[in-house]
């Protein structure tokens, strides 16, 4: 049987990996190994236990305050000796992060056919976001099979000369994951939460860790926060904070003493979803978010001067707003008091997925092995 090892470090490569390691699980056609970096740790665990993954290899490279040298040396010595023990029949890795072209690369080294999951997004611009732009820039070199979740994304690797057989179009596995959790109306821990989704309040939800908006930009985003909350007492901003410690020292100072901006731990995926749903808007950096939020419904609000993304915006839901002060401040206001601007944003469109990537993951690597036919592509 051949064996295929997905490889992941971070929290929403776990999230979207997990439907794929389910659908594999559940194909019996392959050994699933999993094995995960550690790049990431409490945000990590956190989806493996949600998803019930218990992985087979942990190479435990967190660090504090890591660089991304660290990250990338640290999982390339990692894999070189698990590859060397392990010799797997492909592996796959997800998306843009350090772990991912660590293990694109670590597997080319070793001769092993490399399959990217979420395969051309391009911004376009090779420092933003950084280093993620690069790093799927080098993924796409050394790919063996190349997933697009869109044809937007697909027509970027053709454009770049990938070959069209080598590409498959599955949409985003972050909507499977989506559906799978969002309907399951997972308890809040944090009772301020529950109290929240039970009544009539206006949630701002906002998420911010982009590398590039640390410092000034992020320390902009605290102080628009802080004005958003004064100007607007009815309105709770809850901004669950990433674990990252240069994330927290920007954005937090400006928050303290505001009583309705809630301030949380990372939530578990199950939680987040759910309060995604009860959110009126959305204010955030990620690129996961920025997938999900259009699938509910929800407008959102991106703190980036470009996107990699391009399908929500030109469906309407998604406007690219950057992370000034001021900007911020008006795009958010405008969205709370503009009814026909909040409804001509707040439609519920879905060109990132249809629930079934996983399964056209599975099927585009049975495939890639000589095992099956090639399924159709995902359309909207
Ligand atoms: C990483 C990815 C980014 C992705 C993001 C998702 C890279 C270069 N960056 O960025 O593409 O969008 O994850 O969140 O691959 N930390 C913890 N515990 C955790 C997670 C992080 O303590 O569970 C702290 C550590 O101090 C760590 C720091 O956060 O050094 C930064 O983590 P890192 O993975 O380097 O970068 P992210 O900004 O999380
Ligand atoms: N998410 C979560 N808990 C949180 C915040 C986000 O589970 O407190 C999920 C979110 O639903 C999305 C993913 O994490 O699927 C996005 O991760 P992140 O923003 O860290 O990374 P990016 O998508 O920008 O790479």
């Amino acid at each position: 049987m051949p064996s295929i090892m997905p490889i992941f470090g971070t929290r929403p490569e776990a999230i979207k990996m997990a439907p794929i390691v389910a659908a594999l699980h559940e194909s019996e056609l392959f050994d699933c190994v999993v094995t995960v970096t550690g790049q990431h740790r409490e945000m990590l665990d956190q989806v493996n236990e949600l998803f019930g993954i218990v992985p087979d290899h942990d190479l435990d490279i967190l660090q504090q305050r890591q660089s991304l040298s660290a990250i990338m040396t640290r999982t390339i010595d990692g894999l070189d000796k698990l590859f060397a023990q392990k010799k797997p029949d492909a592996v796959i890795v997800q998306g843009d992060t350090t772990t991912s072209t660590a293990g694109a690369i670590a597997a080319f080294y070793h001769g092993i056919p490399v399959v990217h999951v979420e395969a051309g997004l391009r911004s376009g611009d090779l420092f933003s976001p950084f280093p993620e732009e690069a790093n799927r820039k080098i993924t796409s070199q050394i790919a063996s099979l190349h997933l697009a979740p869109t044809s937007v994304s697909r027509d970027n690797l053709l454009a770049e000369g990938i070959k069209p057989e080598d590409i498959v179009v599955t949409g985003n596995t972050v909507i499977d994951a989506l559906l799978t959790t969002v309907g399951k109306k997972i308890p809040f821990t944090d009772p301020q939460l529950e109290n929240l989704a039970a009544g009539g309040r206006k949630i701002l939800l906002v998420t911010t860790h982009r590398r590039e908006n640390q410092g000034d930009a992020m320390r902009g985003v605290g102080r628009a926060l802080a004005r958003i909350a004064d100007a607007e007492p009815d309105l709770v901003i809850v901004l669950p904070v990433h674990k990252n410690p240069a994330v927290r020292e920007a954005v937090l100072p400006a928050l303290e003493g505001k009583l309705n901006v809630l301030v949380t731990e990372p939530l578990a995926y199950g939680e987040f979803t759910r309060l995604l749903s009860h959110a009126h808007v959305v204010l955030t950096d990620s690129g996961g978010v920025q997938e999900e939020a259009p699938s509910l419904g929800k407008p959102v609000l991106v703190m980036r001067d470009n996107t990699e993304r391009p399908e929500a915006v030109d469906a309407g839901t998604v406007t690219l707003i950057g992370t000034d002060e001021e900007r911020i401040f008006k795009e958010v206001d405008r969205l709370l008091h503009d009814q026909d601007h909040f409804d001509s944003m707040a439609q519920a469109v879905n060109p990132y997925g249809d629930g079934r990537a996983a399964h056209r993951t599975v099927a585009a690597i049975t495939q890639l092995l000589g095992l099956g036919l090639r399924v159709a592509d995902f359309t909207v």
